[in-house]
């Protein structure tokens, strides 16, 4: 199955899908993906937005994007986010929700969309809420990947990821074809600046204290999925589909 063309929301607001989603499900799907970092979040929102045709939509990659050497993309707002970002804490509400407004249309996308890393915390929930109320579209699902803090923690200290088309990596996991280069573009892979011991020790104290709201949050509004996110990509894949489906 065809992938969607992920470039153009990473560059930048304005610029358009050469390679636009294709809806496979009548209604589209609109997920949300909660979970500790490193738990597969991105993993299975690439899974989830190839099978589904969706816009998957990552508030971690847009950021990263914006602190890549170079970028244009770069406002005051951006540095002061992305240096927000390399300590491991949460980027203030407003930045995020500016970033999220400004792909508004990947919102309306006609293929549904995966939110991956947004919301983080209920201001930004509400504001989605609030946000899809207006456009008359609804969330469908909002999984909860969990795991215990030893197989995360090995999933994070393995992780490579490709600086140009953002495809993820583990060490052991998911090795590429070619040790150390992206199997789709070519380019050397990297640790993230962020999956550092200490800053993972931040990230996840940061994780506890936003996400326990957020969860309750989205319980009473009766969109919660718990999936458990042991074994190989593909199976917690299976998992989240069957979950949504019973
Ligand atoms: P973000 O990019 O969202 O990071 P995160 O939530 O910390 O999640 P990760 O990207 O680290 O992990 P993941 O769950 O996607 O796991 P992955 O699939 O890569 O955010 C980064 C930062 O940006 C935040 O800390 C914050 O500062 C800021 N930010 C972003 N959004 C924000 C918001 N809305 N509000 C405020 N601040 C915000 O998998 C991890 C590894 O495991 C990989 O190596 C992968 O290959 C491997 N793996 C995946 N699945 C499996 C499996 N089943 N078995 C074995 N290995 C696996």
């Amino acid at each position: 199955m065809k992938k969607p063309d992920r470039k153009a929301w990473l560059l930048g607001a304005q610029v358009i899908c050469t390679d636009p989603p294709q809806p496979r499900l009548d209604p589209p799907w609109r997920l949300v993906l909660l979970g500790a970092p490193g738990v597969g979040k991105g993993t299975q929102a690439d899974l989830l937005c190839t099978r589904l045709g969706a816009c998957h939509l990552s508030t971690g990659d847009i950021l990263r994007a914006a602190a890549a050497p170079g970028s244009c993309n770069r406002t005051p707002a951006l540095s002061a986010a992305v240096d927000f970002m390399h300590r491991g804490a949460l980027v203030p509400d407003q930045v995020i929700l500016d970033l999220v407004g400004e792909r508004g249309r990947c919102l309306r996308c006609c293929g549904g969309f995966v939110l991956d890393g947004f919301p983080r915390t209920v201001a930004q929930a509400e504001a989605l809420e609030a946000y899809m109320k207006r456009e008359g579209v609804q969330l469908d699902y909002v999984f909860n990947y969990e795991l215990p803090l030893n197989e995360i923690v090995d999933r994070l200290s393995g992780r490579r990821v490709c600086p140009g088309c953002k495809a993820v990596y583990h060490q052991t996991h998911q090795p590429p074809k070619k040790a150390g280069l992206c199997d789709k573009c070519g380019a050397r892979l990297l640790i993230r600046d962020d999956d550092q011991p200490e800053t993972i020790r931040t990230r996840m104290k940061v994780y506890e204290e936003a996400n326990r709201p957020l969860v309750e949050w989205y319980r009473a509004k009766g969109l919660l999925v718990n999936v458990p996110a042991y074994g190989t990509p593909e199976e917690i894949f299976l998992r989240t589909w069957t979950c949504a489906r019973d």
